[in-house]
């Protein structure tokens, strides 16, 4: 079975500094701009059906000349997002729903490295029954708390916990009155979509993340990735 798919790109990416380029997700690595690899990730996999990106209203010229960079996908609606990543996120079931999709995958325009087998896991997992699929890696480092002095309080035990990646994927319809409840209650500070199917009590089922799904956030990320697509080092 296909399953939607929304890609949020409106972000304004301000951790990894101004670029004449744009927002990260239009940086070049490995001689395409990030969202082109992303996109061709879905757009290669037989498993994505409606696929909508979700862009800020600015960038509609950076997104078409990123768009002629992969094979055209076949049901492809752009939205336009909003301040934070959950409104984008909204506008984007929204539209998935309008164009019809029984499973939905959420993915960061910012993570052009997810790969196919990845997204086979979370399939399986849907198909398995659950409502929501968190691709997660076991965190390797040891944790601290700190206070706002900079010094430690504790350490708090790494076993059990998780670093949260994407493609989230879920049941359309839980996912979809879930951001509702969330957007119409004013709870506005999630930071991914798990974390809206916990507060409203959908339980979500991990699969093994990838390393090597990192979400490129500040400048350094962007130039660790051109180097491991093209082998160089700037
Ligand atoms: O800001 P953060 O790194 O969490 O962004 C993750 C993804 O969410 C990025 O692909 C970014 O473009 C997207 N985003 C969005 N709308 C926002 C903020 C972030 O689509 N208002």
């Amino acid at each position: 079975f296909s399953c939607g798919v929304v890609i949020v790109a409106a972000g304004r990416g301000e951790r990894a500094g101004q670029s004449a380029e744009g927002p990260k997700q239009y940086r070049t690595i490995g001689g395409r701009p990030v969202i082109a690899h992303t996109l061709n990730i879905f757009a290669t996999w037989a498993g994505t059906g409606p696929l909508v990106v979700v862009i800020h209203p600015d960038d509609e010229e950076l997104f078409a000349s990123a768009l002629k960079r992969v094979p055209t996908p076949s049901d492809l609606t752009i939205v336009h997002g909003g301040e934070t990543r959950q409104l984008s996120v909204l506008a984007g079931l929204e539209a998935i729903a309008a164009a019809g999709a029984k499973y939905v995958m959420i993915h960061d325009a910012v993570r052009p490295f997810a790969d196919h087998a990845l997204l086979d896991r979370c399939r399986a997992a849907l198909l398995a029954g659950a409502e929501a699929v968190l691709p997660a890696i076991a965190v390797a480092d040891t944790l601290k708390r700190a206070g706002a002095n900079g010094v430690v309080r504790e350490t708090v035990p790494r076993t059990n916990l998780f670093a949260a990646q994407t493609p989230q994927c879920f049941k359309l319809d839980a996912i979809l009155s879930a951001h509702r409840a969330a957007n119409a209650g004013a709870k506005a500070d999630f930071t991914d979509d798990a974390s809206i199917a916990e507060w409203a009590g959908i339980p979500v089922v991990l699969v093994e993340g990838m390393v090597d799904n990192v979400k490129l956030t500040l400048q350094r990320d962007i130039s660790m990735a051109d180097e491991r697509l093209t082998g160089s080092t700037i």
